[in-house]
Formats: structure tokens, sequence, C-alpha cells
């Protein structure tokens, strides 16, 4: 297998997992320039302060740690990449570095991210003549987004805001309308953007259309915001046209169940949770978005499926994904400031490729060896790294 590295950083760095923690930090802070801050942080453990975490949440009594790891091996739009991953679950890391080396023949993960548009939704009752009243909602969008972007200042200088409204009608008979108003973000998150943009409308709304005014809230059903991945890997790397054909069987048994299509999907957030914590990213909000996008056709699908064209196995995912690279605890949480340092992206629609290629590189490990020599001999590694590590506590 060639590597042709595209950007000064390689993220193949061979026997990295046979080094001490100790030894690969070493390897890591030689790869990629740290700021001192984040490198004496992860020399130190790489916990998380509590006077920090109290000024985060509430009742905080003291402050809560994940293995913080790093998978190699990523190709992403030509580029390379270190994966930050926070999470406990064993052979995550290793299964996503196998999966992404396996990729690299063919050049990796190639993904493209839509606009980061967010949703607001601002829900009225009882509107007298429903039908009439969205027509007039859509004549004043000009004048509504307008009062939505007076309250978002900041983002509007620096290029987001308001970009289009949508009048629902949800219930004609119970004159319940939905207001969706579509705000472009830039890179952050959103979620408090939207929901200042809802609640700042909301008055003006209410005196267009009347009736009872209820949530003023982003949906995580992000629709406007996708992001769209897909790799390849070689039959002859694969070693055989069978395990080839039996992973295509695997995705087909997800296409058609929903019993099957949750487990499925859940290795594919194995790997973009993991992101998703290391990188500070409400992984609550993308789990919702995921899950409800899979049920979106009315049947529970897998998010990711996988074909065998073209003497390859190709995989392909889409899934609404809102995530940032500013906001939030991005600029709080000194781990997650040092993961940013690790992973090298410019913007939020990078960060979106990023995460959901480690969810496809999941969820083909988790197929690949399901499809042949089965879960349980990992799982027994699993149980012998416990045990070895109770014994050593004790
Ligand atoms: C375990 O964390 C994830 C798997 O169950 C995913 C799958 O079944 O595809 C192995």
């Amino acid at each position: 297998m060639t590597d042709t590295v595209f950007n000064k950083l390689s993220s193949r760095i061979k026997g990295f997992y046979k080094q001490t923690q100790n030894k690969r930090l070493n390897t890591i802070t030689q790869t990629v320039h740290l700021s001192d801050n984040s490198e004496t942080l992860l020399r130190n453990g790489g916990g998380l302060d509590v006077q920090i975490a109290d000024y985060m949440s509430e009742n905080v009594i003291a402050s809560h740690g994940l293995p913080l790891s790093i998978a190699l091996n990523f190709r992403i739009n030509d580029n390379d990449h270190l994966m930050p991953m926070a999470i406990e679950e064993s052979s995550v890391v290793a299964a996503a570095s196998n999966a992404a080396r396996l990729t690299r023949s063919t050049g990796g993960f190639y993904g493209k991210a839509d606009d980061p548009i967010m949703t607001a939704q601002i829900q009225f009752d009882a509107v007298p003549k429903p039908k009439q009243t969205c027509h007039i909602v859509m004549e004043n969008q000009a004048a509504i987004l307008k009062e939505g972007n007076a309250a978002i200042p900041r983002m509007v200088a620096r290029g987001g805001g308001c970009v289009s409204l949508e009048a629902r009608l949800i219930d004609e008979q119970e004159g319940i309308i939905v207001i969706h108003i579509y705000i472009n973000v830039g890179n952050a998150m959103g979620a408090n953007l939207v929901d200042t943009v809802a609640e700042a409308i909301a008055p003006k709304l209410q005196t267009l259309m009347g009736g009872i005014l209820g949530l003023r809230i982003l949906t995580n059903l992000t629709l406007r915001r996708m992001v769209s991945v897909q790799t390849a890997i070689a039959i002859e790397t694969l070693g055989s046209l069978e395990i080839v054909t039996a992973i295509e069987r695997a995705s087909r048994f997800a296409e058609k169940d929903p019993m099957r299509a949750v487990t499925h999907n859940k290795g594919i957030m194995n790997g973009i949770d993991a992101v998703a914590l290391a990188l500070g990213q409400d992984w609550r909000a993308i789990e919702a978005g995921a899950h409800a996008y899979a049920a979106f056709s009315g049947t529970y699908k897998p998010l990711a499926v996988w074909r065998h064209k073209n003497n390859e196995l190709q995989g392909t995912m889409t899934l609404p994904l809102a995530v940032g690279t500013v906001g939030g605890i991005t600029s709080v949480h000194p781990g997650v400031k040092a993961a940013f340092e690790l992973i090298q992206i410019s913007d939020a629609q990078q960060l979106a490729i990023i995460m959901a290629s480690a969810g496809l590189a999941t969820n083909f490990a988790a197929l690949r060896v399901l499809a042949s020599e089965g879960i349980q001999r990992g799982h027994m590694n699993l149980h012998h790294r416990h045990k070895k590590i109770k014994t050593s506590l004790h």
C-alpha cells in the first residue's frame, strides 16, 4: 500500500500503540505544534481543573475524566488528521485507526457539508384563519428576518444571520402553525444564537398572527445542516471478495431491519461521539439529530450503507451534524482547546466532515469483525485488559 502525504502532517505513526503513554505523548507533541498551555495540560494528565468545572456547571463537587486517545491513519479530503477521541469503550480507537488505514490506498475519506444553517421553531396554537396567516407571514418575511438579525448583530457582522423562513401549517383545524427561521450560525454550533432569534422574533410574529404563542427553540433535526462522507476499500486490501460481500450483506440486513439498524448506527456513533466528547461538542444534540434522521422516512434506517462496486467495498453516509469550532466550551475547557490544536481544522463544516469520517470508520470496523470472526474475540481482549487493570490496581 503506498501512502502519499498531501499535507505536512502524516497521521501514519508506525508502532504507536506499542509505545508507553508517555512516549506516545512525546510522539504527538513532535508531530503537532501544541501551545505551551496545551502541552503542559496533557503532560499533567489532561484533567479538568475543578475551578473551571465549577464555572461550567452547577452543584459541582469534582471533575470527571475519560481516556483521551488518538485514532491514527485518517486522511480526509486529501489531508491527514490526528483524530482525538474521548471514549471509555476499549477497541473503538484501535478499530477506527485500522479502518482508516485500510481506506488510505483509495484516498481515505471524502466529504462535504452544507452551509451551517440551523433552524429555529416558533410555535403558535389557535391561530385564526391559519392558511391566510401563513401567507401573511411569508409576505412579511424581510421585516421578520430583519428583526431576527437585530438580535444577533455580531453573527451578522461575521457574515451569518437569518437567511429565510417558512410557515408550516401543522394542524389547520386547531390553527397550529410553526414558523421556521433558517439562520447561518457560522462556525458556532448555534443553539444559543437560534434561541435568541426565536425569542426576539416571537412578539412581532404574535402581532401578525394572533393565536397563542408557544415554544421558541431550535430543532435538533438540522435538515439544512447535513454532512455526507464516503470511502472505499479495495478488495485486495480487504483480502477477499467473500468479506466484501459479507459486509454488503450486513449492510442490507440493517437496511431491512430497524432492530439491526439501531445497533449499526450505534457503531457509527461510537466514532462520532468519541470525537464530539474530545472536542467539547453537544453530543446529546448530535445523537438526537442522528436518530431522528435515521427514522425520518417513517422506518428507522442505517445512516451508512456499504456496497461492492468497481472491485471495492464502498461506504456512504449522510446525517445532520450541528457542530462548532467556536462557542460552547471550546474556549473554556483546556482539554478541548488542546484537542482542537491536535485535529487542526479551520471551520465547523470541516469539523462535521471529520467527525462523520470517524463514524464511517467505526461502522466499517464493526461490520468487518461481525461479518467475519465475530465480536466475541474483541470482547475477550477487552475482558483481559480490564482484568489486568483491576489486578494492577490492587
Ligand atoms: C459496539 O459498541 C458496537 C457494535 O455493536 C456495532 C455493530 O453491531 O455494528 C459492534
